[in-house]
């Protein structure tokens, strides 16, 4: 990656909006976007990453100048790619207000990582109070805010993590398990399987999940790490095994999820959950952890520290104040 810089800003068109970016995160899936790794995604090079942002209405185009957007508002997005940049242009309707007072660095926090989090709870696995889950990457960006919000339903967590991130996933609340040391799934079937495991390292992580479910449990796969890394595997075939394991008589489930996807499929649910992420910041009732918070052409590093696993929690790259 490198900065570009342009000599004019965009217009935005009849039904667009320009947006002046506070905010952005850093996150894994932009590195897989950057190296042409991400399933599914069309965009071809030149392009700049960022898959969520907050920024100010900068101009309107003049079919929704007289809509409730109004120059100065403060707005959140879910752009996929694109976000590391001053300035973009965006559809009118697919901007969400974010309320007054809260930092745009921990607005934007949620936009992608929380909203993964809480749809995989509340939408598709639908955990009820009490119950007990299985999150892996718990010292990641998914990962610490799968803990925050499963905290949140009173869950009994256990959350995979290497040594360096053990400290802050057991003060978030989860019992950790340093999977470089010990195999979570003998763990799990000493003090208990799980009603539902969370997983986005693929391969055989995901059968090793499946197989730590109780009866009626639930293995939501999310993501492909191990192989967005070059650690081998194939997703066809690993999107193939898990529909497989889920229409087995075997008294499991197990349902792919993606915020794109639901996205698409449902927008008003996604307006609703960031609405209900946003309450939750505003009361102070969950807290992203932000490792750093890096300037927008520090963007190399920022990838270089996420492709190690050298993040606790997110980067937020500040675009501007
Ligand atoms: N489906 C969706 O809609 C969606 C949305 C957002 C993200 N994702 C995917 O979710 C994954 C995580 O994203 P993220 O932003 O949370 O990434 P992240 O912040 O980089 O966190 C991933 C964490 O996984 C840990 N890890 C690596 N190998 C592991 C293993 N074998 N077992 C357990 N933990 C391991 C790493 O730390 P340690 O090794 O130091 O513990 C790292 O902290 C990515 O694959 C991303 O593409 C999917």
């Amino acid at each position: 990656m490198k900065v570009v810089e342009k000599e004019t800003l965009p217009e935005p068109s009849a039904n667009k909006v320009r947006v002046k970016l506070l905010a952005a995160s850093a996150t894994f899936t932009d590195t897989m976007v950057r190296k042409g790794v991400y399933y599914g995604f069309k965009e071809k090079p030149p392009l700049s990453p960022g898959y969520d942002m907050v920024g100010m209405v900068d101009k309107l185009g003049t079919a929704v100048a007289n809509s409730t957007l109004r120059t100065g508002q403060t707005v959140a997005d879910l752009t996929v790619w694109g976000a590391y940049t001053e300035y973009m242009i965006r559809p009118a309707d697919s901007l969400i207000p974010v309320p007054d007072g809260i930092d745009p660095a921990e607005a934007v926090s949620v936009v992608l990582s929380y909203m993964t989090a809480y749809q995989m709870l509340h939408r598709v696995a639908k955990v009820k109070r009490g119950q007990s889950i299985l999150v892996h990457g718990a010292g990641g960006a998914v990962g610490t805010a799968l803990i925050e919000l499963g905290r949140l339903l009173d869950l009994n967590m256990y959350g995979t993590a290497s040594a360096s991130k053990r400290e802050l996933v057991q003060k978030l609340g989860v019992i950790p398990i340093d999977y470089r040391k010990e195999d979570f799934v003998t763990r799990l079937q000493t003090e208990g399987k799980v009603d539902a495991a969370f997983d986005a390292i693929s391969g055989e992580n995901f059968k090793r999940s499946f197989n730590s479910l109780k009866k009626g449990g639930i293995l939501i796969p999310y993501g492909f790490y191990d192989q967005a890394m070059g650690r081998g595997g194939n997703v066809v075939l690993d999107y193939m095994k898990v529909m497989l394991w889920n229409v087995l008589p075997n008294g499991r489930r197990a349902s792919f999820y993606s915020i794109t996807d639901l996205h698409k499929k449902n927008p008003d649910w996604f307006k609703e959950d960031l609405g209900a992420l946003f309450t939750l910041l505003a009361e102070g009732k969950i807290k992203p952890t932000i490792e750093r918070r890096m300037k927008l052409e520090d963007a190399v590093e920022a990838h270089k520290l996420i492709e190690s696993a050298a993040v606790k929690g997110r980067i937020v790259l500040r675009v501007a104040e």
